[in-house]
């Protein structure tokens, strides 16, 4: 058996968080091919380990930390790429010195040559990165990444700091790869950025790269992540129900329903002009839903403050949201802020939320029950298959088969957690 250090040439990627995250891994992954290198299904069989990082709350860090640990005695070359080494920098090399590179998110395409060459630590500004021709990733769904980084500041929130300020990519090249994207059997594209609706390139707007995108042919759904309430224009609303590609899935994140948390968290809107924004979609787009993130526990939040929340997330009925305790992130404004909420009372309010919100998802699935939907085939099982509705709704069939790929009937017969049942139609 070879040694790892002898393996050098296989790699295998480890990757955190959000799916920007997991997009930027797909694109490394390609180049690494095109470089020569092969990728390994399992860290085992690896000499080089990268780890694409995330940071945006400490049980993110520690996931990685524990995972970096059992390594310290490895002779596999470690990297560390992504968000959270744009943030520990040189002190990732002080606290792990078995770590080989670490490497900022703006060096993705970096890091085939970093593999071989000398121990660095590259997280300076790299503006350039951004121009780069993305590699061809042949994928069903695909996702193209239409901007970078974000420029919002909310003050909780450390992803400005390790992605950087806000680029958005030129329109021909997103149509480009769009195009290609199609040619190599895509069908559903999703367009992505941290602030993914405060797309602007010269007169080009987010609206307007909609319309472009829509006019490919091949693409049968457009989906897009993750939008921002305070860049949710009328315009935006309306051009995504007059797209029939859009999926009428709208993720918007809310964050708090209280006016002085908003405030505090610098989102840019307030419950009302957030309110306004629901009752829009919900005018223009046909059928639409509605899925959101939610943090509890911010700095000095109270049960008042809280009980808001509560109230936004049952008038909105939300058919989904992602629930977070707050995540103290240093460096960031809210992480110097008086009146730091306890985790206890953040995990007891969060758990209240979480049950919630979990009737209401119920109370949304069990509508669909006894309908016939179309579903986008994407998951092949060993017995039976899994699919997307035109809202994105999955929809697992337990006995079946269908081709991936393929748009198939099927009836709504049961609900699960998040997902519905489906039956095949005879
Ligand atoms: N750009 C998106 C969110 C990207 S981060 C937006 O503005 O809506 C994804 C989610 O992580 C956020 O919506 C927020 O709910 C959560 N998050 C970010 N920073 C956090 C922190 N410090 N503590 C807890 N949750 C956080
Ligand atoms: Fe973070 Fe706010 Fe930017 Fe979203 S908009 S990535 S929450 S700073
Ligand atoms: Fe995490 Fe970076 Fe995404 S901090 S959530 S991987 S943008």
């Amino acid at each position: 058996m070879d040694k790892d250090s002898q393996k050098e040439g296989i790699v295998y990627i480890k990757t955190f968080g959000c799916q920007m995250n997991f997009h930027d891994s797909d694109i490394l992954r390609e180049l690494l091919i095109q470089s020569g290198y092969m990728i390994a299904g399992k860290p085992d069989d690896a000499g080089t380990i990268i780890f694409n990082t995330c940071t945006v709350r400490d049980h993110a860090d520690s996931k990685f930390y524990s995972e970096l640990g059992r390594y310290s005695k490895s002779d596999k070359k470690i990297i560390v790429a992504g968000c959270l080494s744009q943030i520990a920098g040189r002190s990732l090399i002080k606290r792990a010195p078995f770590v080989h590179a670490v490497v900022g998110p703006q060096y993705l395409y970096e890091i085939p040559h970093i593999i071989t060459g000398g121990s660095v630590v590259l997280t300076d500004d790299n503006p350039e990165f951004y121009i780069h021709s993305r590699p061809e990733i042949k994928k069903l769904s695909a996702s193209v990444d239409i901007m970078y980084g974000c420029s919002r500041f909310c003050s909780y929130c450390i992803v400005p700091y390790t992605r950087g300020r806000e680029i958005s990519r030129r329109p021909d090249d997103i149509y480009d790869e769009v195009c290609r994207a199609a040619e190599n059997g895509a069908r559903e594209i999703t367009l992505l950025g941290q602030n993914v609706n405060a797309y602007s390139y010269e007169d080009i707007d987010f609206a307007a790269l909609l319309r472009k995108v829509a006019a490919i042919s091949g693409i049968s759904r457009i989906k897009f992540m993750s939008p921002n309430p305070a860049s949710m224009t009328d315009r935006q609303i309306r051009e995504i129900s007059y797209i029939p590609k859009c999926v009428p899935h709208i993720h918007l994140p809310l964050q708090s329903g209280s006016d002085r948390i908003l405030k505090l968290m610098k989102r840019g809107y307030n419950s009302s002009g957030y309110m306004k924004k629901v009752e829009k979609i919900e005018k223009y787009i046909k059928d639409a839903i509605l899925t959101t993130d939610i943090i509890v526990g911010f700095p000095t939040e109270t049960e008042q403050d809280f009980e808001q929340t509560l109230k936004i997330v049952g008038d909105v009925g939300f058919f989904n949201s992602f629930m977070f305790c707050y995540s103290k992130r240093s460096g960031t404004q809210a992480g110097a802020m008086e009146g730091q909420v306890s985790m206890v009372v953040s995990k007891e309010r969060l758990g209240r939320l979480i049950e919630y919100q979990q009737n209401i998802t119920v109370k949304k699935l069990e509508r669909y029950k006894g309908s016939i939907m179309s579903i986008f085939v994407d998951k092949q099982k060993e017995s039976g298959f899994a699919g997307r509705t035109r809202q994105d709704i999955v929809i697992n069939v337990k006995s079946g088969s269908a081709v991936l790929g393929k748009f198939v009937p099927v009836e709504v017969c049961g609900i699960s957690k998040h997902t519905l049942k489906g039956k095949e139609l005879a």
